[in-house]
């Protein structure tokens, strides 16, 4: 595995392997690595002949009193994580170089982003976007792999790249759990005790809220998001940012359960902010 911190650098490696005919998978991450991102690297091995993946806490996507100072991380072990884990090029770009100055063009994404996180944190996606956009523009991948944990962002991706004619195929890759559930991700070290241990209820109480569906024991969004807004507020000590029942990947409203649905969750603890959500096809 080789590292590589400048933009030019990058660019010269991706075009002297695409010269020689080899497929580039892309995983991006802003690092503190967990099985999650592990999966992601799995998944880009078995589609890919060379793995870049980037580590860049990307300011833009933190909006004001956002944990952007206080989001972990840990280059030493991220890189040997990643080379342990068969990534080609440990791309760590440096913020001066990401950003040497403030942007004067940037993206707004309008569509998809007035639920979920996009409601919750205004500006988020669009912070997003504009960093994907850099990174897919300096690597060129031809895949690139996302976690569906968070699903909002592998839709908001998938229409980037669809409007901007991008030539790379977004590959969703499932949710990594913990052994009692919880969602992986870089903020579940900054949970309290008593916090990690409730917050398995998240899944817990989505999975079952599933169920119901399937059994049509509920049959609109709205009951279902109410039971399951309940269930939560008795038992998380978290205040619970949104919970919504929507269609996916398109991230409509709608009334009646049926077709591809996303019920997903958001949680504020003390210092870290929890998501997760469950997919699935309504009959
Ligand atoms: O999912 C993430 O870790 C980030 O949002 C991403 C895609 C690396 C962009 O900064």
């Amino acid at each position: 595995m080789i590292e590589i911190n400048t933009l030019q650098e990058m660019n010269q490696w991706t075009q002297s392997k695409k010269k020689e005919g080899y497929n580039i998978g892309f995983v991006p991450t802003m690092g503190f690595l967990h099985e999650g991102h592990l999966s992601l690297i799995k998944r880009a091995q078995q589609k890919s002949d060379y793995i870049v993946m980037s580590v860049f806490v990307n300011p833009l996507q933190f909006g004001e009193g956002e944990d952007f100072q206080d989001y972990p991380r840990d280059k030493k072990r991220d890189k040997a994580l990643a080379e342990k884990h068969g990534v080609d090029v440990f791309f760590y770009p440096r913020i001066e170089e990401m950003y040497p100055r403030p942007m004067s063009v940037s993206l707004n994404v309008h569509h998809g982003v007035d639920v979920l996180c996009g409601a919750s944190r205004p500006g988020h996606f669009d912070g997003v976007a504009t960093v994907v956009m850099k990174l897919f523009q300096i690597i060129q991948p031809d895949k690139a792999f996302f976690g569906m944990k968070d699903a909002q962002q592998v839709s908001v991706i998938q229409r980037m790249v669809n409007d901007f004619h991008f030539n790379i195929e977004i590959i969703p890759v499932e949710i990594i759990r913990e052994n009692d559930g919880l969602a992986k991700s870089s903020r579940n070290v900054n949970l309290t005790i008593s916090e990690r241990k409730e917050a398995p209820k998240i899944y817990e109480t989505i999975k079952k809220a599933k169920q119901l569906a399937k059994d049509k024991q509920m049959t609109s969004a709205a009951e279902l998001e109410l039971w399951t807004i309940e269930q939560l507020k008795v038992q998380l000590s978290g205040r619970i940012d949104y919970v919504q029942v929507l269609r996916f990947p398109d991230l409509t409203a709608i009334d009646k359960l049926e077709g591809k649905i996303i019920l997903a969750v958001a949680v504020h603890y003390e210092r870290a902010r929890l998501i997760d959500n469950i997919t699935w096809k309504q009959n």
